[in-house]
């Protein structure tokens, strides 16, 4: 379908002009809106100008008003409710034995779709592991990965490299952070069974896109975050998991395991489960800094 103003219907009153994020519609007042030819190819298939206008006067290529779009619910959560909801959310790391139905799982990945994203449409697919036992399978993979790192990063040869490949941000993260954990935690997880990477979760989701795909690893992470939050509203407790995205980015047998096509970059995952503690407060938290100009 190409862009279009239905002059039946449209009521003149420019909102579809104002709204565009990329100034694609024409209007004057009184005159009926016109999308410009020469700036169409701009069209990010956001929906604002079709969300917008009252009598449904616009199309947007390939966006339909019966399939596309739904009313808004009426209400809203309201100021306190919502920072109620925030301030509760922590991550889980305990879970009941017992697993997370389907539908419920569905809803996380249906609160992901109303992330935000750098350019619709989505370029994130999430893969939902509803299996214990294949999330099992992942952890003699993930040991062996995170024990190598451990004695590569002892290594002074191996420490020049891997600085001069990575950020700073990846390599002080791996010395700082991850290294220390794998020290305590590998020996724990080979001599009590203790799992450190997806913590005896029933369910894991992962996040991936087409390597290539614009904007996808900040949509990865916006992502993630939404399923981070939906599955707090669900009742359900989790947690983001920053060791397993980049394992499985790299080893085949994960990648098989978790069934990601060969072009997809893996950027984030979560676990969900039923928690098996409840929190009795919750903590303050401060940002790094925060600057008023
Ligand atoms: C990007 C990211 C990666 C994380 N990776 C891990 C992880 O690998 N293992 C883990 O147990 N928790 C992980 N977490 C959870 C954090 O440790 C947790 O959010 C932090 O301690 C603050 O606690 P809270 O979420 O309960 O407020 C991660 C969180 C984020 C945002």
């Amino acid at each position: 379908m190409a862009h279009s103003v239905n002059p039946e219907t449209c009521t003149k009153c420019g909102l579809c002009a104002e709204v565009c994020p990329n100034q694609i519609i024409d209007w004057t007042q009184g005159k009926e809106p016109g999308f410009r030819a020469d700036r169409i190819p701009l069209c990010i298939q956001c929906g604002h100008c079709m969300a917008v206008c009252p009598p449904q006067s616009i199309t947007a290529g390939e966006l339909s008003y019966e399939k596309d779009f739904f009313d808004l619910p009426m209400g809203g959560c309201g100021e306190y409710d919502f920072f109620n909801f925030l301030s509760s959310r922590r991550s889980v790391r305990n879970f009941q034995d017992k697993p997370v139905p389907r539908e419920m799982l569905q809803r996380i990945v249906e609160a992901v779709t109303f992330a935000p994203m750098g350019l619709p449409p989505h370029k994130v697919e999430v893969t939902v592991v509803q299996n214990r036992a294949v999330i099992k399978k992942a952890l003699p993979h993930l040991m062996k990965l995170y024990g190598n790192l451990k004695k590569w990063i002892k290594n002074p040869l191996a420490q020049f490299f891997m600085k001069r490949k990575m950020n700073a941000e990846t390599f002080n993260t791996i010395k700082n952070h991850v290294v220390p954990v794998m020290e305590k935690g590998l020996p724990e997880m080979k001599e009590k069974g203790r799992d450190i990477f997806t913590r005896g979760a029933p369910a894991l989701l992962l996040f991936h896109a087409h390597r290539g795909s614009e904007n996808h690893t900040e949509d990865s992470l916006v992502a993630v975050t939404y399923g981070l939050l939906a599955a707090h509203a669900l009742g359900l407790g989790a947690a983001a998991i920053g060791l397993i995205a980049p394992a499985v980015e790299r080893n085949r047998d994960l990648r098989k395991l978790f069934r990601i096509p060969r072009e997809n970059e893996v950027l984030a995952s979560m676990i969900v489960g039923y928690p098996k503690l409840s929190f009795q407060r919750g903590i303050k938290r401060e940002l790094a800094k925060v600057s008023w100009i």
